[in-house]
């Protein structure tokens, strides 16, 4: 797993919802990733979880009075790299608006000065009440982020915007914020994962692509501020919604959606394994049993050629697969493909390529190429931005 919150001080403050429960797995996330948390509970929080109850699960050091160290609220607050209020209710949003500094969370939040998440987690109406609305936007302009809440049934039994969001979205809202945000004036068009060549409505051919060094890219440039678009083919990952996602199946889709949205990026990842070949027909019935059956096959379009071919392209990176360690088969489609950069992988390797978390590349550009070990698909993902991002603004 990619330490990417190795070094960083995290306060976690936690207030008083039912949706408490879920804070445990995003701080033992945050924990498995390299952060240290510090966790601020208030009183009403410790009457849904204890203070035991989180320091046993997630090895945190937990504070909850604000007279036991006297100085607790301006040591937590000047060491953190980031706050995040995880449920936050409309209390600790109204006080927090409000400069209200009544126990060791809402003091320690006057004091700090930096990156701040707010989870809220309330009641619709709650939510919804204009006082709260004027306060959170208020924090808004201050800086603060939020994330949530999400529509659905709230404890209460009414239904109505006000449950806090899944650990797993707010883990990626805190990467977001521990990241660098140096693509924040580009617009990223991410492919990824297979394309499906239908021979009838029921069958296909595809390949092994699970997508995850597409998704990767997409998260990685997503977190550093672009606006991304991703482009994918039939995979089982989940995104969030600061990637706008473009669902297609075949060759000819994928190729569609390339070209639709072309002229808003800067940057082109095809991280996709599309088809190279399609069948020349496509039944509209299914096809029925009989004797040998041939299929005749015809080239797809090649995306990246006629990208690279364009007069006017943003920058383009492709992905070259290959069985060993054929290296030079990734420059030469380089050259002949006419991008700027291009990731060799040997799909042979069990660690590196299809359907793995892993990948070991070479990263491939007119002015050299790097090798880098095996590594996390999500380490990966970041070095190739890093590349890309260098050589646009060489
Ligand atoms: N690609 C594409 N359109 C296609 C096929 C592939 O844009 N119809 C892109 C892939 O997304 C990838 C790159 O081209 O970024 C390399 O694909 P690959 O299959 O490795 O190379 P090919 O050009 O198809 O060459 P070969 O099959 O001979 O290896």
């Amino acid at each position: 797993m990619a330490k990417m919150f190795k070094g960083k001080n995290i306060l976690f403050g936690v207030t008083g919802s039912i949706a408490v429960y879920k804070v445990i797995d995003v701080i033992r996330a945050l924990v498995q990733e390299g952060a240290n948390v510090s966790v601020i509970m208030t009183e009403a929080s410790c009457k849904f979880i204890t203070p035991l109850c989180i320091e046993s699960t997630t090895g945190c050091k937990v504070f909850t009075d604000m007279f036991k160290d006297t100085f607790s609220h301006i040591e937590l607050a000047r060491k953190a790299d980031l706050f995040v209020i995880a449920p936050a209710t409309a209390n600790i949003i109204n006080k927090s608006a409000n400069g209200i500094a009544d126990d060791l969370l809402s003091t320690a939040l006057l004091v700090y000065r930096g990156p701040l998440i707010f989870a809220p987690a309330m009641n619709w109406r709650m939510y919804e009440n204009p006082v709260t609305q004027k306060n959170l936007q208020y924090l808004k302009t201050l800086g603060a982020k939020t994330v949530g809440p999400e529509p659905g049934l709230l404890a209460c039994g009414e239904e109505g915007l006000g449950r806090m969001s899944e650990p797993d979205k707010i883990i990626e809202h805190i990467r977001s914020a521990l990241t660098q945000q140096d693509m924040l004036n580009e617009r990223v068009l991410v492919t990824a994962g297979p394309t499906r060549e239908h021979i009838d409505p029921i069958r296909f051919i595809s390949n092994r692509s699970s997508g995850k060094m597409g998704y990767a890219i997409a998260r990685a440039a997503a977190r550093r501020g672009a606006e991304v678009t991703l482009i994918s083919g039939p995979t089982y990952l989940k995104i969030y919604d600061n990637i706008k996602l473009i669902e297609i199946n075949s060759s000819d889709e994928m190729y569609n959606a390339v070209m639709e949205n072309l002229s808003y990026a800067t940057m082109l990842i095809m991280a996709a394994a599309v088809a190279d070949y399609k069948p020349v027909k496509t039944f509209t019935e299914k096809i029925h049993k009989s004797n040998n059956f041939i299929i005749e096959f015809t080239q797809t379009k090649d995306i990246l050629y006629e990208v690279g071919h364009l007069s006017k392209r943003p920058f383009v990176v492709g992905f070259s697969a290959e069985t060993g360690p054929k290296v030079d088969r990734a420059k030469e489609k380089l050259f002949k493909k006419n991008i700027d950069m291009i990731v060799f992988n040997d799909i042979s390797k069990s660690n590196s390529g299809f359907d793995v978390d892993t990948n070991e590349v070479v990263i491939i550009d007119r002015l050299e190429q790097k090798e880098l070990p095996l590594m996390s698909k999500e380490e990966v993902a970041m070095e190739i931005l890093n590349r890309a991002m260098q050589l646009k603004n060489f």
